[in-house]
């Protein structure tokens, strides 16, 4: 079985193709990084006309480098939201088309299904079991999941403001560090006392899942103000980089405590905490997620981090799933800017809403 995932619900347009044995044969992406940097952020008309620009050039590149036609192909997947809408258009639309033409099965993909489903892919399905907890933590997205089965989300908390990643990059923007901002964040923090600057480590010891990120921007941009006048010194740079990211560490880990002691109350025996999303790249944050884990007997399970951000395998492997509890979808399904995983969890605010 070979299925052709598509990924274009944010500013990466990527094709794949993977195997029902989860063997990646072709994984073709293109950051749009260049076309959004001017703006600070990612901007929906820019990131809808450079998919619908270049994702044709990169199925056919996906095709060639697994060396199958068309004919090879059994089923197609594109993510089907949540996210920007017009990109996720550009998808779901060439999908169907392909679907159409070649007479295979269409999948729309829920893209955080995508992402709670490619440890999977990265550690072989025999080798990590459902029931699952997974952290995802991105630009778009914060949230903690039971990933239970195929289309079976259990949301323990999500943000209340603004995800993680949109965190680092409001505060690499402050800082002058450039976007994406967790990177140059995570470098700059390196050369920094993270005790200089106290930050607040938001909800840490409430009860609960949630996170929330927005006081903790706001008193680095106090700290920021409250510097003597004239240009950010370098040393005060990798002072408050060092200091913002202790801080969030600090508080991603006291709501993972929350999030592992919720997910042992109902699943005694299962032992496996996955972090997935862009910010999981973050080496203090893995150490500190490792440390926690470790303690409490868990298994720490980071993808690698091409699998980890957004990209198109983890669509196919996703439709791979779907395609063998045969969950195909209608060709009149509609593109979804919002769809949570979990329909039971209660809407959230901030960031949260997109999921
Ligand atoms: O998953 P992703 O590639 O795209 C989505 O947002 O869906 O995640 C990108 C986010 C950005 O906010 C970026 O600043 C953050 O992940 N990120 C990091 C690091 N690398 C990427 N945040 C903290 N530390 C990093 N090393
Ligand atoms: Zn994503």
């Amino acid at each position: 079985m070979i299925v052709l995932g598509i990924e274009t619900s944010c500013d990466e347009t990527a094709a794949a193709l993977v195997t029902g044995d989860g063997e990646i044969l072709a994984d073709e992406i293109l950051s749009q990084e260049t076309e959004h940097a001017p703006y600070g952020g990612i901007v929906p008309e820019v990131a809808a006309r450079a998919h619908l620009q270049h994702l044709d050039r990169l199925i056919e590149q996906a095709l060639a480098k697994a060396q199958v036609g068309f004919d090879g192909v059994d089923a197609v997947a594109a993510t089907g939201g949540p996210g920007l809408i017009g990109g996720v258009i550009v998808g779901v639309m060439t999908a169907k088309a392909i679907a159409a033409a070649r007479g295979i099965p269409f999948l729309a993909v829920n893209h955080l299904e995508g992402h709670a489903l490619s440890p999977r892919l990265s550690e072989g399905a025999a080798n990590l079991d459902f029931p699952y907890l997974l952290l995802l933590a991105s630009g778009g997205h914060c949230q903690f999941l039971i990933v239970e089965g195929v289309g079976r989300y259990r949301r323990l908390g999500t943000t209340v403001d603004d995800a993680l990643g949109e965190a680092f990059d409001k505060v690499a923007k402050m800082l002058g560090l450039g976007f994406p901002g967790g990177p140059p964040v995570e470098a700059t923090a390196k050369e920094g006392s993270p005790k200089r600057f106290t930050f607040p480590r938001p909800l840490k010891g409430r009860p609960g899942c949630d996170f929330s990120f927005s006081g903790l921007k706001t008193a680095v941009r106090h700290a920021i103000d409250a510097l003597p006048p004239g240009p950010i010194l370098e040393k005060d740079v990798t002072d408050l980089a060092a200091s913002f990211q202790a801080a969030a560490v600090e508080a991603v880990a006291d709501r993972a405590s929350n999030a592992l002691d919720a997910f042992a109350r109902l699943h005694s025996r299962a032992r496996a905490f996955v972090i997935a999303g862009g910010v999981a790249a973050n080496q203090a944050l893995r150490e500190s997620l490792a440390a926690l884990a470790d303690a409490r007997g868990f298994r720490l399970v980071a993808p690698p981090l091409r699998l980890c951000t957004d990209n198109a395998a983890m669509i196919a492997w996703a439709g791979v799933e779907r395609l063998r509890l045969g969950l195909t979808d209608p060709l009149d399904f509609a593109p979804r800017p919002r769809w949570p995983l979990d329909p039971h969890a209660p809407r959230a605010q901030g960031a949260g809403v997109k999921a």
